[in-house]
């Protein structure tokens, strides 16, 4: 069995990436270590750069649709988790964020309310306002370092909006919250009960950690199902993002085609060539692939957390069910907003999401993306510690 090397160092500098190459177009100082951006430094596996090579020498790159061998993939994807999709619900889309707009679109008018649970991944926000509609926020509850739903709060959150559409994150990204199913069905209830379509986001589906279990929303019932839009992706899980690709699952006939009528409102017909290619390698091929990635992030994960309770006590890492994202509570430094942001930056030269861009709930908190070497993960945590030494 091959063995892939996930602490062989990758340089990213000079590819126009995000991460690396954009502190000035985003006015960060130049030599941050980042480790903002959710996309991984590390190379996808063989088998998707050997599928890319064969398309790209055919040499020809016209107008393309979805093919079955696509679809089948994801179908076959979807099973792991116990989903049976059928190959025509599958809509692919440049994106996940694209896929939440084009469901505020669809599913409400300008002026309306979508219900999300912040401190969230924040294009939710933008997605909801930068179209007109408003934001009902819900948040999460945060109770001895757990996150964790207030579903009374929630429905009547719903009820005093009037809110038809609610962005679901799941897992949860900041929170590392995996909903399990029993908090699922709960929310569906309410869903149902309020009329409410789900759009639940689950690109980091993958990444769930040992001992937890991902449910699929819509795998709850036949009837939530109907009532619900899932958002999935190779992109996070193998590390595609700049190739624009996901593939949104929608079993309701009528909402399917509600959703497609507001893409191609926007002139957005086609997917990218290339990302269904990867897509459809990766699902076939990857899978041991992602094993060997999550052991190793498992070791990334244990490091932040031996490392910050013996150097950094008053940091308290939010115990994350899924995702590669490390959100740690630094409210015991009394530091927040600018404050925090110039200890980050200005002192421990690191370049992360700080928590206030996620609301207001998020303000105090820091989020890391650990899906990179090792060795990085180690440099961030003695730059952050020694940071904190000498304040
Ligand atoms: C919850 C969540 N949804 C969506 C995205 C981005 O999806 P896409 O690049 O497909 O728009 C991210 C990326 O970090 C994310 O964390």
């Amino acid at each position: 069995m091959e063995r892939y090397d996930f602490d062989a160092p990758v340089d990213r500098r000079g590819s126009h990436s995000m991460k690396f190459d954009a502190a000035a177009a985003m006015g960060k100082r130049e030599g941050l270590l980042s480790m903002w951006v959710a996309d991984m430094d590390f190379t996808v596996p063989p088998a998707v750069v050997e599928a890319l090579h064969q398309r790209v020498d055919h040499a020809v790159f016209g107008y393309t649709n979805p093919w079955d061998g696509y679809r089948e993939a994801v179908v076959s994807w979807m099973a792991r988790y116990g989903w049976q999709v059928s190959p025509n619900w599958i809509v692919p889309t440049p994106g996940v964020v694209f896929a939440l707009a084009m469901a505020v679109r669809a599913f409400t008018e300008p002026g309306d309310a979508v219900v999300i649970q912040r401190p969230v991944y924040y294009p939710f926000t933008n997605v909801i306002e930068r179209n007109g509609r408003r934001v009902a926020n819900a948040p999460l509850a945060y109770q001895d370092g757990i996150y964790s739903i207030d579903f009374d709060a929630l429905e009547q959150t719903i009820q005093e909006s009037g809110a038809k559409l609610f962005l679901l994150c799941n897992p949860h990204n900041p929170g590392g919250r995996l909903w399990t199913r029993d908090e699922l069905a709960r929310i569906a209830e309410i869903a149902l009960r309020n009329d409410v379509i789900v759009v639940s986001d689950e690109i980091h589906m993958d990444f769930v950690r040992p001992g937890y279990e991902h449910t699929v929303f819509a795998t709850l019932d036949d009837q939530i199902a109907q009532r619900c839009v899932v958002c999935t992706a190779a992109s996070k899980t193998f590390n595609l993002a700049g190739l624009e690709t996901s593939n949104i699952i929608i079993p309701n006939g009528e909402l399917r085609r509600v959703f497609k009528d507001a893409m191609h409102a926007t002139g957005t017909n086609r997917p990218n060539v290339l990302g269904l290619v990867a897509t459809e390698a990766c699902y076939r091929q990857g899978a041991e692939w992602l094993a060997q990635l999550k052991k190793y992030l498992e070791g990334n994960w244990a490091l932040v957390e031996s490392y910050l309770a013996e150097h950094a006590p008053q940091l308290h890492l939010v115990p994350a069910q899924s995702t590669y994202l490390a959100w740690v509570d630094c409210r015991e430094l009394g530091l927040y907003g600018e404050d925090l942001r110039a200890l980050i930056e200005d002192e421990a030269g690191l370049w992360l999401d700080l928590g206030d861009m996620f609301g207001p709930e998020g303000d105090g908190f820091i989020r890391l993306n650990l899906a990179t070497q090792r060795a990085t993960v180690q440099r961030a945590l003695t730059q952050l510690t020694d940071a904190i030494a000498r304040m």
